[in-house]
Order: structure tokens, then C-alpha cells, then sequence
């Protein structure tokens, strides 16, 4: 897996409608049933819950350079619950620390806006979206059977409560400015 560029040279920003392109591409790229467009639509513009945020190549105008997006992120932060619900990272930039900047920054805002817990579901087979939530102080509370399709799957869920910022090397890129996308419906 080639690591096209250092970390540092990243920055997260909440996500814009321009983007809704890129994004699709690169959820279509990870996942066998992908959010389709409207689902990534309602989140970034529909859903007053969700928050949306992407990781860019430094420098790039993230407007004009949408094919800088290397990496997205939605969460819900509903009252005390921070809920991940999709993180995509795209192949050839993996390993870098990127989804766990992403997730720490799911964090902040929910620490931001007091929630206390935080949960998420996952494919039993997805070593490492499991192990990077593992890695970051999450523990498997459960399984719902039969949960996902395409191919049918268990999902595993997990639980952080109380929900604590990781600690350990903080290698998150330049961060995002407190926005956050307006949203409308659930998926
Ligand atoms: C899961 C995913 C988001 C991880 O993103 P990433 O940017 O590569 O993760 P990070 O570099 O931040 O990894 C942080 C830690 O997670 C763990 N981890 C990440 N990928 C791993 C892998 N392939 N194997 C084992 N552990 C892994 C490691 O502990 C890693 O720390 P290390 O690199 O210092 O060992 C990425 O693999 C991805 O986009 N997968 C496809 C989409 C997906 O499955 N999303 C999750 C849906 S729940």
C-alpha cells in the first residue's frame, strides 16, 4: 500500500455540496453497498444531527479542488451519543493515521456538545475499521445478526462510555474551523 504523502500535509474541513461528487466516488470505491447519493445528500444537507467532515490535500482550495478529498467522515451527535455511522479513507492513502485524525475529530465535537457516550456498528470482517476503533478505546457490546447484505454480514457493535479523547500521538493534520455540514434526513 503506497503512502502517497505524510500526514501533515492534510487538512480536515466539514464537507460542502461540491463535494458530494467526490465523496460518492470515493464511498463507491469503499464499500459493497455504498450510501448512494441522495443517502450523502440528506446527511451533508438534510439531517440536523449529522455532521460531515473530509480530509484534503494542504493547500488545495477546497472548493475548487475536489479531487484533493482523500478521506470522509459523517457522525451523528444526538443529545449525549456520538454515533459514527460511515468513515472512508481512500486505498492507496491508508495507514496513515488519517481515519483515526477523522475519528478524533468526531471527538472534539462531541465533547464540544457534551455527549458522553459514543457507538458505532461495524462488518464482523472489517479488521481494520475494528481494529482502529480498538485502537482508539472502543469495545465490542454486541452483534446484530444477519445485520448487512451484499454480502450478508453480522455487524459488531461497539461502545465507548464514557466517551474520553484517545490518548497518544495527536497526528492529526490541520483541522477544521468548527464547521460542520447542515443536514436534514437519517440515512
Ligand atoms: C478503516 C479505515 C477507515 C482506516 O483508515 P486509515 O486511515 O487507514 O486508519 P489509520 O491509519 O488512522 O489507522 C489507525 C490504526 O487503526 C488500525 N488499523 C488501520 N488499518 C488497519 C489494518 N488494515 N490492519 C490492522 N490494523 C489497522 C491500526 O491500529 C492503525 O494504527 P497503526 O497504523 O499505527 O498501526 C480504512 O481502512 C477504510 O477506509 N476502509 C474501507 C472503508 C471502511 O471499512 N470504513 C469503516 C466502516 S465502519
Amino acid at each position: 500500500m503506497s503512502n502517497e504523502k505524510p500526514l501533515s500535509e492534510f487538512q480536515i474541513l466539514p464537507a460542502t455540496p461540491e463535494m458530494l461528487p467526490d465523496i460518492l466516488l470515493l464511498e463507491e470505491a469503499c464499500f459493497s453497498s455504498p450510501w448512494t447519493r441522495k443517502m450523502l445528500e440528506t446527511e451533508l444537507m438534510g439531517n440536523q444531527f449529522a455532521h460531515f467532515l473530509v480530509a484534503l490535500r494542504q493547500g488545495q482550495s477546497a472548493l475548487k479542488a475536489t479531487s484533493a478529498i482523500v478521506a470522509y467522515h459523517c457522525f451523528w451527535i444526538v443529545f449525549e451519543e456520538l454515533r459514527l455511522m460511515n468513515l472512508a479513507v481512500r486505498e492507496s492513502m491508508r495507514r496513515q493515521g488519517i481515519g483515526k485524525a477523522l475519528v478524533r475529530e468526531a471527538f472534539h465535537f462531541a465533547l464540544d456538545q457534551a455527549a458522553t457516550r459514543a457507538v458505532l456498528e461495524v462488518r464482523a470482517s472489517n479488521e481494520p475499521a475494528r481494529s482502529l476503533y480498538t485502537t482508539m478505546g472502543f469495545v465490542q457490546v454486541g452483534k446484530r445478526p444477519q445485520y448487512y447484505t451484499n454480502p450478508m454480514e453480522d455487524a459488531v457493535l461497539m461502545e465507548m462510555n464514557p466517551l474520553v479523547m484517545p490518548s497518544g500521538r495527536l497526528n492529526a493534520p490541520t483541522c477544521c474551523a468548527g464547521g460542520e455540514s447542515t443536514s436534514t434526513d437519517s440515512p
